[in-house]
């Protein structure tokens, strides 16, 4: 596995493999990589020539009070991980790299933004298109894998891909949890231990929920009432926000309907976790 530093490798090199003919599956990364990365990592390895992963801690996708200071960082970690899941490239800028001087042209996502994740961060997915917007560029893939835990980054994703009309193949890849259910995620590290401990209750709140569909139940309300109950009564985090929206449309729904989005986003003291099912009835 090869580390590339630069844009201008970057570019250079999937110019080259575009020339020979090769498919390059693309894994954009922050890093302090876990099984849900190795899962995208996989498939792009399953399904591609050649497969590209970024590690790049994007500073335009956290607001100030965010934690990008303390976002965890491991390369040595991530490379060894990286290469014994056959990477072919890890692209490996600086944020000078990424970012040189003063931005000329902003991207600003207008749509399925003021919702879950989006409507607490705001400019968080503008980060997020724009980074990608470079990195594309730059990876030339014709495949991006995306994790289902961050659902809304999909459906964001899926938009940019579709306005700008890169010639990318979105590829959505379900979460990976830990044996207790919860999800994979960098920031699991920064739970306390017992924090820790009650974490598994986000996914089972989930289950419940999906539970009561399977039972009949449409009602909304009812569904994030117990989705809340099971949170408040098994952690001492704080809800950000139980929601049921259309997927990936991100409409409001009273009565479910159609595919639909049951997310949830929960404060512990160190760590914000979120975790999402999909369904269709
Ligand atoms: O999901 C992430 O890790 C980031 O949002 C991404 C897609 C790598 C863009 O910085």
């Amino acid at each position: 596995m090869k580390v590339i530093y630069t844009a201008k490798d970057m570019q250079e090199l999937s110019i080259q493999l575009q020339r020979q003919g090769k498919t390059i599956g693309f894994v954009p990364t922050m890093g302090f990589l876990h099984e849900g990365h190795l899962a995208l990592l996989k498939q792009a390895r399953a399904e591609n020539d050649v497969v590209v992963l970024s590690i790049f801690v994007n500073p335009t996708q956290f607001g100030p009070n965010e934690d990008f200071d303390t976002y965890p960082r491991d390369f040595k970690r991530d490379e060894r991980l990286a290469k014994a899941e056959e990477a072919d490239y890890l692209f490996y800028p600086s944020v000078d790299e990424m970012y040189p001087g003063q931005a000329s042209i902003s991207i600003s996502v207008t749509n399925r933004v003021d919702v879950l994740c989006g409507a607490k961060r705001p400019g968080h997915f503008d980060g997020v298109a724009t980074v990608l917007t470079k990195l594309f560029h730059l990876v030339q893939p014709k495949r991006a894998y995306f994790g289902k835990k961050d659902a809304q980054q999909v459906a964001v994703v899926h938009g940019l891909i579709t306005d700008f009309k890169f010639p990318i193949e979105l590829v959505a890849v379900d979460t990976v949890r830990e044996d207790d259910g919860l999800a994979k995620s960098s920031r699991n590290v920064n739970l306390l231990d017992a924090e820790r401990n009650e974490a598994p209750a986000l996914y089972r709140s989930l289950q419940e929920a999906k539970q009561l569909v399977e039972s009949g139940e449409r009602d909304v309300a009812t569904i994030k009432a117990q989705i809340e109950r099971t949170i408040k009564n098994n952690t001492r985090g704080t809800i950000d926000y139980v929601a049921i929206y259309s997927y990936p449309e991100l409409e409001p729904l009273n009565k479910l309907d159609g595919q639909f989005i049951i997310a949830l986003a929960i404060q512990f003291s160190k760590a914000r976790l979120i975790d999402n099912i999909i369904m269709a009835i």
